[in-house]
């Protein structure tokens, strides 16, 4: 019976997938698992050399696919044939050092769901990267921790090493036409425990990075959809906020009933009132921490800051005489930024 499957897609990789998979024999020699490389055409032949290292050793499994079709599904195609319970992910380029993977299992023997391996843990380092890697990678981080906060106690969100339980993914639709495995996994998975083992994300020595400006977007696209196109859906309620709060204004202005000073307030307030009421109901639908007045009044701390940006800029406006609606919509969207980070990290805050 086959323990652990460790999953190595390959594209371009005949300089590096020996020394590779040498190495994670040596790690896990007494351990009962299978190597299963996912090749995709290769050019550079690595998918020949995969079938020699295949004939001398019957624990590694070729699966050959026509063409580059990327890293998800070639992970997947690879768990598609996998006999292992617990599942490896782990790159073929030698910047992911196979010795980790004895810890790892160790963590996943003991009881762990998931184990990642963890650049930003205590003893996690990255070797080489420019500032400008460094920067796109933290922020990547913080977006999936924004976004996705069931993730929020995993220090390296974006990891290409870890292993998994593959009972974790058995009643997920996991859909990868995005990269990002681990992000799907702990967005959609069923888990408890998830453990960090930290590693020195090595310099690439032979081959180059096939990951580019395109996976960021695709990254981004990966989120907005695991989110449940939460902040989109908080952008429409501003929109309609700032159709509630101009129509208000409008009305009590133009009907004279009041000076537009006062009116000003009275439409914000409307306008907060039928925010809150749709993001409770819809963008943040099933998200109950405490009780609805309780929240309500949270919801009214954390749009203060906005509401008075908004009132200040428009009495301001208005004085250097802008039409009222103008000024009022100016105001709100400045207010707006302040509404939508208090909104995610305080008032509907994940528990
Ligand atoms: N079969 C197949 N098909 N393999 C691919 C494809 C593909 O389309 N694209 C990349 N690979 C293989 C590479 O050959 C390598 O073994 C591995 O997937 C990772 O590709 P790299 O191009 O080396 O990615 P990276 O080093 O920039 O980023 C890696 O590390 C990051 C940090 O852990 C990836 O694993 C990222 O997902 C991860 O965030
Ligand atoms: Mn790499």
């Amino acid at each position: 019976m086959v323990r652990l499957s460790i999953i190595v897609p390959t594209y371009n990789e005949a300089e590096n997938l020996e020394r590779l998979v040498d190495g994670i024999f040596k790690t896990l020699r007494s351990s009962n698992f299978e190597l299963i490389i996912v090749d995709d055409n290769s050019p550079d032949g690595t998918g020949k050399l995969a079938d020699e290292l295949a004939s001398k050793n019957r624990n590694i499994i070729v699966v050959h696919r026509p063409g580059k079709l990327g890293l998800g599904t070639a992970i997947l195609d690879g768990v598609a044939v996998s006999r292992g319970e617990i599942i490896g992910v782990i790159d073929a380029d030698l910047q992911h050092p196979p010795e980790v993977l004895k810890t790892m299992l160790e963590r996943a023997e003991e009881g762990a769901d998931i184990v990642v391996a963890s650049r930003y843990v205590d003893g996690g380092r990255v070797e080489g990267w420019s500032w400008l890697r460094k920067i796109i990678s933290k922020g990547a981080l913080w977006l999936s921790h924004l976004f996705l906060p069931q993730t929020k106690n995993v220090k390296d969100t974006l990891s290409g090493y870890f292993l998994f339980k593959k009972d974790v993914i058995k009643d997920a639709t996991i859909d990868v036409k995005e990269f990002k495995l681990l992000i799907e996994i702990l967005a959609k998975g069923r888990y408890e425990k998830v453990v960090e083992v930290p590693y020195t994300f090595r310099a690439r020595i032979a081959g180059k990075s096939k990951l580019g400006t395109k996976q960021i977007f695709s990254y981004v696209k990966q989120l907005l959809r695991l989110s449940d196109y939460r902040i989109l859906k908080f952008m429409t309620v501003g929109v309609s906020g700032i159709v509630v709060n101009n129509g208000i204004l409008w009305l009590l202005v133009s009907l004279a009933i009041m000076s537009p000073f006062f009116a000003e307030i009275f439409s914000i307030e409307s306008s907060i009132l039928s925010n809150f009421a749709l993001n409770n109901f819809w963008t943040f639908r099933g998200r109950k921490s405490g009780g609805i007045i309780y929240r309500l009044l949270k919801y009214h701390g954390s749009v203060l800051v906005g509401a008075v940006v908004n009132y200040l800029v428009f009495v301001l406006l208005l004085a250097a005489g802008l039409h009222f609606l103008v000024a009022n919509t100016i105001g709100i969207l400045i207010g707006f930024v302040f509404n939508y980070l208090l909104s995610e990290t305080f008032v509907w805050r994940w528990v």
